[in-house]
């Protein structure tokens, strides 16, 4: 049983097995799906950029945490990563090759504001430029994450997410992003996962900055909401015709045990890990029973927060990985007293991650059905097994390949039932730096030798280019 459980859990079961139990393989096709359907591939930053130091760039809190021995699987650093700071050209190929209209990327911090704020970096702002004229003479879609967890270092050093000037801080990186590049990006994210930047970083500490301190935590995550909220009309001002939103991970949430008990963790469970932020985006406030079982810990929101949170965003970005199954647990290091409970029995993928295509379906109508939020769109959604490359040079991904065909049925059930998902991002474009876990687990499209920067295409990316009507990856 896992102590806490944030997204590393410990699995014994063999790779043979978990692989061989991925077997299911769809007829979907593309004419499901709407023609201006958004079908992307997702990346972040610091997970593929490498060029840590490069054209003025200083660290952010995941290269402190990174250097730092013991904290990353195989004390691996992003220092270089997937190189794609220099390499972009070749990658955004590889997007177009397989045949998708969109492309979800972040943009670094610390290389457009190297202190977190004041003094621009110009040659790392010229640096998002080039990429999204690229993206677009490619004929992508570009969607704009702002922060995906590479908090500037000087931030942190005064005092990180749980000091409101980091909000505001957020809120003039903003505004440099958007005048920069609002005349090309239309699509904009603010946020990616509040849950792992704050309550990871801050309580569980597997996630920079590795604190653990339920209180910072709480605070970290009112203020990244927070911030959100405060960017929005910046955004706004300065692209008129921005789609803006925030992305989540959500999950749903299961009882171990068929009793009242388990029932309730349920509950409870899903006021920290989904209503909490739910709520909250959509005018609730936080949830009374997570802010009770929060006590002490409970962030401090002055006037005006809430509705700053709850301003109008244009689509609900959510990532989808697994579910939870959750049991009563008076003994819990979480607030919630829930625990996060094991299933021996179920397909996993390589990460211990529960297959659960159809857990995509029941969120995306639960979510609906509670908050009707307006478009969703499936921000992430992908898989690590370990891949190999074979003698021909070749990487059949057979268990990436039917998760994702199973996922996007589920997506294409959801909107058969009303929901209004409108595009649907792979996890990941490359294998990269899969944060504390290192380049130990490969998510990409595209297999990635991380020793020469070879790329290939694997078996699901080559499935992509014939779904979406390109002829051959
Ligand atoms: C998500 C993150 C993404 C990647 C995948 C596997 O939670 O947003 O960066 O790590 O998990």
């Amino acid at each position: 049983m896992l102590v806490f459980h944030g997204r590393y859990q410990r699995f014994h079961m063999p790779e043979e097995f978990r692989i061989a139990k991925v077997k299911k393989v769809l007829a979907i096709s593309r004419d499901q799906f709407p023609e201006n359907f958004h079908w992307g591939v997702a990346t972040s930053a610091f997970q593929i950029e490498g060029a840590v130091s490069e054209d003025g760039r200083k660290p952010s809190i995941w290269d402190t945490f990174s250097e730092q021995t013991g904290n990353i699987l195989n004390n691996d650093t992003a220092r270089t990563a997937c190189d794609h700071y220099n390499r972009w050209p070749e990658d955004l190929d590889l997007v177009e090759k397989m045949g998708f209209n969109s492309y979800r990327f972040s943009v670094s911090w610390p290389r457009v504001l190297p202190d977190g704020r004041g003094q621009i970096n110009a040659k790392g702002l010229d640096f998002y430029d080039r990429l999204v004229d690229g993206i677009l003479e490619r004929g992508l879609d570009p969607w704009l994450t702002l922060f995906h967890w590479d908090l500037p270092q000087a931030l942190q050093e005064a005092g990180g997410w749980p000091s409101r000037d980091v909000a505001s801080a957020f809120v003039d990186y903003a505004h440099v992003v958007s005048a920069r590049l609002g005349d090309r990006v239309k699509r904009w994210a603010t946020h990616n996962e509040p849950w792992c930047s704050a309550i990871i970083g801050y309580f569980n500490g597997d996630f920079a900055p590795g604190e653990r301190d339920l209180g910072r935590a709480m605070q970290a995550c009112h203020h990244i909401l927070l911030s959100h909220g405060q960017a929005l009309p910046v955004l706004r001002a300065n692209v008129p015709d921005a789609k803006c939103g925030i992305v989540l991970s959500l999950h749903p949430i299961h009882p171990a045990r068929d009793c009242d008990e388990d029932r309730s963790a349920v509950h409870r469970h899903d006021g920290l890990r989904n209503r909490w932020f739910l709520d909250a985006l959509h005018g609730r406030g936080y949830p009374v029973d997570t802010l009770e079982a929060l006590g002490p810990s409970a962030p401090h929101i002055l006037d005006g927060d809430l509705a700053a949170i709850a301003a109008k965003t244009d689509y609900l970005g959510i990532n989808y990985y697994f579910r939870e199954v959750v049991t009563d647990a008076p003994d819990s290091v979480l607030p919630t007293r829930t625990r996060v409970v094991e299933l021996d029995d179920v397909e996993k993928t390589g990460f211990g991650w529960e297959i659960y295509p159809e857990g995509l379906v029941e969120l995306l109508t639960t979510v609906q059905n509670n908050y009707a939020p307006g478009p969703v769109a499936i921000t992430e959604n992908g898989a690590f097994f370990r891949d190999t490359m074979g003698s021909e040079g070749d990487v059949d991904d057979f268990g990436r390949l039917a998760f994702i065909q199973r996922h996007i049925e589920a997506v294409r059930t959801a909107r058969a039932r009303g929901v209004d998902v409108f595009g649907y991002f792979a996890w990941s474009l490359l294998d990269n730096f899969e944060w504390a876990s290192g380049y130990d687990k490969r998510f990409g499209l595209v297999y990635v030798d991380f020793e020469t920067q070879r790329r290939t295409i694997k078996s699901s990316g080559k499935w992509f280019a014939n779904f979406l009507g390109r002829d051959h990856a």
